[in-house]
């Protein structure tokens, strides 16, 4: 049980490290870090519901054990624990129900005077990386849940995707599990088993595909938008000469047109803008993939549908205990000016409409990037 807490708590911060990553907006209320401290915070209360279990007592601070006694809400605890602030002259941005003001305020100074805390920072998010290669053997933050595991975390020259040396006859340097040489044959297992099979990076399951078994790379963004393409693309790991081609799904979901500003449609990047980003980012991957990778650009998405279909279910963190709606958990994110789409996550029926109209403008432009001959892909 224990266990399976702390991993819930990674895979949180693995989804709201990114958003905080991936917008260069200003958010008001202690943004990102406050929405991740209340959404873990009500985690861990609801699954020691579940379990019955006091779970809290093991890796909690103080003051959220504090808090859990007093039955504080999340809300208080993450600003007694300055996570979340109430910014001057902007909205108070609750999740959950919330005692009168007054009470809220005494209920969190209480919590604080009582202890001291060392302040934490959500934002940073490493991968344990010993040999610099990108790959590292650590499943949480963007470690290896991501990209796929290193099974040499001392040498660059070993990680998923690489080429193979010497038929691999010694060492795995591909990590994809196959190395050492055929008694019966003479030759290697990775020339028997995988010379006929086209060596490319793949999302491709295990099974279906073990010779490329953890060439796999996963750098999404939640939250991006072709302005910060080419920061994401970076992040890459690819090299030209001793890597094998990689098979990359280049896709911009809505964020162009989705933004988490409170006057979302002036902000909106401009056809011209998205077109050039575009081909930015195009271009830098022409520089970085080994001859015979491929390159699949896809149309944003529209965003409506989610609306539409989400508003009035409830939100999977918001099950147990106290419940809250879809609709609930957008609106606060929009309060803290940090939701993924004000245009799109919103109750506004017009506005809605409006972006629908924006984003068909949007794909009309990707549909005119000219698909000139790169140097590396297809
Ligand atoms: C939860 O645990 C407490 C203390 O161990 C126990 O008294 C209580 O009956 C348990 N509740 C449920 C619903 O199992
Ligand atoms: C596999 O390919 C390498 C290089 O292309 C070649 O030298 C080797 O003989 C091949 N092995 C087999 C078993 O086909
Ligand atoms: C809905 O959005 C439109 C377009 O931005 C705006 O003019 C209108 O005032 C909004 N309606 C409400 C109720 O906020």
């Amino acid at each position: 049980m224990m266990k399976a807490s702390l991993e819930w708590i990674f895979l949180i911060f693995a989804i709201l490290l990114p958003v905080i990553n991936g917008l260069s907006i200003k958010s008001i209320d202690g943004g990102s870090d406050c929405a991740s401290c209340t959404i873990i915070v009500g985690l861990v209360e609801k699954l020691s519901i579940v379990y019955n279990e006091s779970i809290r007592l093991i890796f909690l601070g103080p003051i959220i054990i504090d808090g859990f006694m007093k039955e504080d809400s999340p809300d208080i605890i993450c600003h007694a624990l300055k996570f979340c602030t109430d910014d001057p002259g902007q909205a108070k941005c609750r999740l959950y129900l919330s005692k009168s003001p007054i009470l809220f305020t005494q209920h969190v100074l209480n919590l604080h005077q009582q202890h001291s805390q060392p302040s934490y920072d959500l934002s940073t998010s490493k991968i344990f990386d010993f040999d610099q290669d990108r790959f590292g053997s650590e499943p949480t933050f963007r470690g290896s849940s991501w990209r796929r595991k290193d099974c040499n975390d001392f040498s660059s020259a070993i990680h998923p995707g690489a080429r193979i040396v010497q038929g691999d006859a010694i060492i795995d340097h591909n990590c994809n599990g196959i190395y050492g040489i055929n008694s019966a044959t003479g030759r290697s297992w990775e020339e028997e088993f995988c010379n006929e099979t086209q060596r490319m990076g793949s999302t491709r399951l295990f099974d279906l595909d073990h010779c490329n078994h953890r060439d796999y790379q996963n750098i999404a963004v939640t939250g991006a938008d072709s302005k910060s393409i080419l920061d994401i693309a970076k992040t890459l790991r690819r090299n030209l000469i001793n890597d094998v081609p990689l098979l990359v799904i280049y896709s911009l979901v809505g964020n162009d047109v989705c933004n988490g500003h409170p006057n979302t449609l002036d902000d909106m990047a401009t056809v011209e803008e998205m077109y050039s980003n575009i081909l930015n980012g195009l271009a830098y991957l022409d520089t970085i993939l080994p001859k015979g990778s491929h390159v699949l650009t896809t149309g944003l998405a529209n965003g409506n549908v989610l609306y539409q279909l989400l508003d009035d279910l409830i939100h999977t963190f918001g099950r147990i205990g106290i419940q809250f709606t879809y609709k609930k958990i957008y609106t606060y994110l929009s309060c803290l000016q940090i939701s993924p789409c004000n245009g799109w996550l919103t109750s506004n029926d017009t506005l809605r409409a409006i972006m629908t109209r924006e984003r068909l403008k949007s794909m009309l432009c990707e549909m005119r990037l000219d698909y000139r001959s790169w140097k590396n892909y297809l």
